[in-house]
This record gives C-alpha cells, structure tokens and sequence, in this order.
C-alpha cells in the first residue's frame, strides 16, 4: 500500500483485528460487571477501533472523545496539545482510555495528572497497539490489543501526515 511518498506492507489483516477487538471486549465486559464505565477515546487515531470496540461492550456505559496531538510525520513531535478538551465530569466514574497506539507513552502520561484531579474512581488504559520498546514513560497499559515492534504503522484510524486512516488493515512501513 502507497500513502503518499512512503510504502507499507500488510502487517495485521482485518479479521485479525476484529478477533482481537472481540477478546479485548469480552474482558472489557467481564471486568466491569456491575460498574458504568466511561469510555474515551482519544482522538484521531482511535475512532474506527473505539467505535468497533465499543459495538461490543454489553456493560451499561457512556462514551466521550478528547483530542490530544503530538505527532507530525512518522516520529513524535515531543509536544503534547489538547486541541478539543474533556467536557464530562469524571469524579467518581471508572474511566476507560481507549487509544490506538502507546508508542513513547508521553502523550497519555502528559494527560493522566489531569484527569486524575478530577478523582475518577479509576482509570485503566486500552490501547490496539503498544511498541513496548519504544516506551519511554512510566504508564501500565491495562488492555493490549497487540504488542508489535518499534516501527511505523498505518490503517484502521492510524496516519502518515493525516493519511491512511481508510483502511481496515494495519501496515507497517517498508524498509
Ligand atoms: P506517544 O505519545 O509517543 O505514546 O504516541 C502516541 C500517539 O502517536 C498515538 O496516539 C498515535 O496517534 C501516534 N503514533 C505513534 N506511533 C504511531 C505509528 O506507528 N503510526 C501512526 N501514529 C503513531
Ligand atoms: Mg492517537
């Protein structure tokens, strides 16, 4: 697959994806039985594996979406922006972060402190994807979808400079 000047090769195919969506729900459910959790996902690379998951969850829940930026091309620009802000009241709620991929970890460990002053009852972090050798901040990610290796993907929500996103399979950059 082409996205602009750079070429990717099929890494997770889409039936793949949905399985893993599928086991990630059924603990997600079983987990939160008797709770209401408030799912948000975090924008824009979540919004088809936010949307696919949360078709499966079964346990009464809401859901919410927040913006948060750090990447231009295909490393990590360091600066973490919230261009769209949380709107919920998240006091005493057991929150679900759902992102597509924890790469350095600087984006969710540079917003957590401030959800954790609003005093949820809990946070837990889902993410599809972890570069788990690419980690370079203090963060237990509680839901994985996949553990993969420190390279470059595209598809299924993620970008290359803000294309890609169409895709129902995940491709990783050729070297
Ligand atoms: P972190 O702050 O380094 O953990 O980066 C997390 C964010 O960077 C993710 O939410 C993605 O939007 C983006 N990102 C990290 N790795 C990739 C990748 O391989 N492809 C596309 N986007 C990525
Ligand atoms: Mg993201």
């Amino acid at each position: 697959m082409q996205v602009l000047d750079k070429s990717f090769k099929l890494y997770l195919d889409a039936e793949t994806i949905q399985k893993r969506i599928a086991a990630l729900a059924d603990q997600i459910n079983a987990d939160y039985q008797g709770k209401q959790p408030l799912f948000i996902g975090i924008l824009n690379g979540s919004f088809m594996f936010t949307a696919d998951l949360y078709k499966k969850i079964t346990v009464a829940s809401t859901i919410t979406f927040i913006k948060l930026v750090s990447y231009k091309g295909t490393s990590s620009t360091g600066t973490v922006i919230t261009s769209i802000g949380l709107e919920e009241n998240i006091s005493g709620r057991d929150v679900i972060i759902v992102e597509d991929i924890v790469d350095t970890g600087k984006t969710l460990s540079e917003f957590l402190p401030s959800l954790q002053q609003q005093q949820p009852a809990s946070i837990r972090i889902c993410t599809l994807l972890h570069k788990p050798e690419a980690l370079q901040y203090p963060l237990t990610v509680d839901y994985i979808g996949f553990n993969i290796p420190t390279k470059f993907v595209v598809g299924y929500g993620l970008d290359y400079d803000g294309f890609g996103r169409n895709s129902e399979v995940i491709s990783c950059l050729e070297e």
